[in-house]
């Protein structure tokens, strides 16, 4: 992965093949933003104008290249655009810098290293500048120089991702923006773990590899590590697990992973949808709506991320995640539209459509998960196309048991720069799910899709277990063109909420 350093060199002095520095719009046009001010001087105070005769406006995520000035020992310097100035007094928002880090480092792709001089009032600005270039310098991991397997795609120096990513104007002998530094170089490297996995073909990526994956982590970063396979299953009556992967030729994994920390007072429980492909299963999805299917496993992914940045992080919290894997598919061994299972909780669940498979798998998850009374669960889940439809491509919705948590996890995602909004759980949707032969079906009402959803999940919650619901189906995969730090393909959404979750756990805020 691309290197952070803090680096002592001023923006004129750094040895780096180019030099970033940010641009605001301001009431009179370009400005050139704290942090550039040896940039500036080289070009004898005229950056801006310069700027603004290349046609630079400020605008968030736009990239300006130019020569460097003399006195500047790189060759380029690069503007990025960092939206609005501020009014008076506030420094630049967090999220505005990690975007224009993320927008800059894709813009260098193919050079070895580069100043990030943007302004970095404080060690949060300075780990978000850093973390945005991380991010944005993501590739996935088989387009990285040099691991190409010979044939197919053809991988070379440049379109190898930015070497190193060296943070100047901080102070880099202060013990809290090393830490600063240091977690947001951890935070990127889990959250590009999730990225990886999310952009796996399903070919590459069932549940029993996925499983895998999870133990070696386990192994590398001293968690605790429990697999249950199909046999194990079966025999321990997880219905929804066995329901939803018994069409597939892959057979389902319930992984448990655990980190915990001696001194810990709190347990949080993770839980991740991991559907490593969802065809829909008998009720089968149109074309256009199966192709981006292996982004199914993407709430699992950003759990099993979120536990080993918890652990590598030496959080003061107890992190158990709980990946509920399988493979949606239809085969003569399928589950049938009309089948009734037996979930692990014992309840009953009619299964009106095969492709409301998230909610199965969940379901025993959250059951397993509630009988080690956490003193939190919160689950991750590329759930229902609903919740797309309502908050579109960016934005996920919270669901809970809970006001007060519900309110407390959008709070959490916010400050961490993850949109999301908070959803009710009408109960009065709850009787859509009702069935003649079983204790509730898997699908109700088409209208509230996402939070039909979340009601059907509650039902195999622990009654006194403060539980959130994180339906992520929106911004987990993006299929338009790259922006800020958000590649195209996986984004490792959530994983950001789930690892502040944790450390404010840790930091006795919660509950
Ligand atoms: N994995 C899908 C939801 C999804 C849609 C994720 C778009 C990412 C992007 C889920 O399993 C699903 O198929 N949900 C159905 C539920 C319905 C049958 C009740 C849906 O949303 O249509
Ligand atoms: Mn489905
Ligand atoms: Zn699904």
């Amino acid at each position: 992965m691309t290197a952070l350093t803090l680096s002592t060199s001023s923006a004129a002095t750094l040895r780096a093949d180019a030099v970033v520095v940010g641009v605001a719009k301001g009431a009179k046009g370009v400005v050139v933003a704290p942090g550039a001010e040896a940039v500036d001087k080289a070009f004898g105070g005229k950056l801006a104008a310069v700027l603004e005769t290349l046609g630079a406006s400020g605008a968030e995520g736009e990239v300006t290249k130019l020569p460097a000035a003399d006195g500047l020992k790189a060759p380029v310097v690069l503007a990025v655009g960092l939206g609005e100035t501020p009014a008076k007094g506030d420094g630049f928002g967090h999220e505005a810098l990690r975007r224009a880090a993320g927008s800059a480092a894709r813009a260098l792709t193919g050079s070895k290293k580069a100043g990030f001089a943007l302004p970095v009032e404080d060690a949060e600005a300075a780990a978000a500048v850093g973390e945005g270039a991380l991010l944005g310098a993501y590739t996935y991991a088989p387009n990285r120089n040099g691991a190409s397997n010979g044939k197919g795609k053809k991988n070379d120096a440049k379109s190898a991702p930015l070497g190193e990513v060296a943070l100047l104007g901080g102070k880099p002998r202060d013990k809290e923006f090393q830490a600063a530094a240091a977690r947001s170089e951890t935070l990127a490297a889990e959250i590009n773990r999730a990225r990886d996995l999310i952009n796996l073909p399903p070919n590459d990526l069932d549940p029993k590899t996925f499983a895998a994956e999870a133990q070696t982590a386990a192994k590398e970063f001293g968690l605790k590590v429990e697999v249950l396979d199909e046999k194990a299953l079966k025999k321990g009556g997880y219905g929804g697990l066995m329901g939803v992967g018994q069409g597939s030729q892959s057979p389902p994994r319930l992984v448990r992973i655990a980190y915990t920390h001696p001194k810990a007072d709190k347990t949080l429980a993770l839980v991740g949808k991991g559907i490593t492909y969802d065809s829909g299963g008998i009720s089968l999805k149109p074309a256009g709506h199966n192709e981006t299917m292996k982004c199914d496993m993407s709430g699992a992914a950003a759990v099993f991320a979120a536990v080993v940045a918890a652990a590598r992080l030496g959080l003061a919290v107890n992190v158990t995640g709980w990946l509920a894997l399988a493979e949606n598919m239809p085969s003569g061994s399928a589950t049938r539209p009309g089948d009734v299972l037996t979930m692990y909780s014992g309840k009953t669940v009619e299964v009106l459509n095969t492709d409301a498979e998230g909610r199965l798998v969940l379901a025993d998850a959250l059951t397993r998960a509630s009988e080690e009374s956490p003193d939190a669960i919160v689950d991750v889940a590329t759930l229902t196309g609903a919740m797309v439809l309502a908050l579109g491509h960016r934005t996920f919705g919270i669901m809970a048991n809970d006001d007060a948590f519900r309110t407390s996890v959008h709070e959490i995602a916010e400050e961490v720069g993850e949109q999301s909004w908070p959803m009710p759980m009408p109960s009065e949707l709850r009787k859509g799910m009702d069935s003649p032969v079983a204790d509730l079906a898997n699908m109700g009402e088409r209208m509230g899709g996402g939070l039909v959803a979340g009601l059907f999940l509650k039902e195999f919650v622990g009654e006194d277990i403060p539980w959130a619901h994180l339906d992520i189906a929106g911004p987990a995969f993006h299929e338009g063109a790259p922006w800020g730090y958000t590649p195209k393909g996986g984004t490792g959404s959530a994983v950001r909420t789930l690892v502040r979750l944790a450390e404010r756990t840790a930091a006795g805020d919660l509950g």
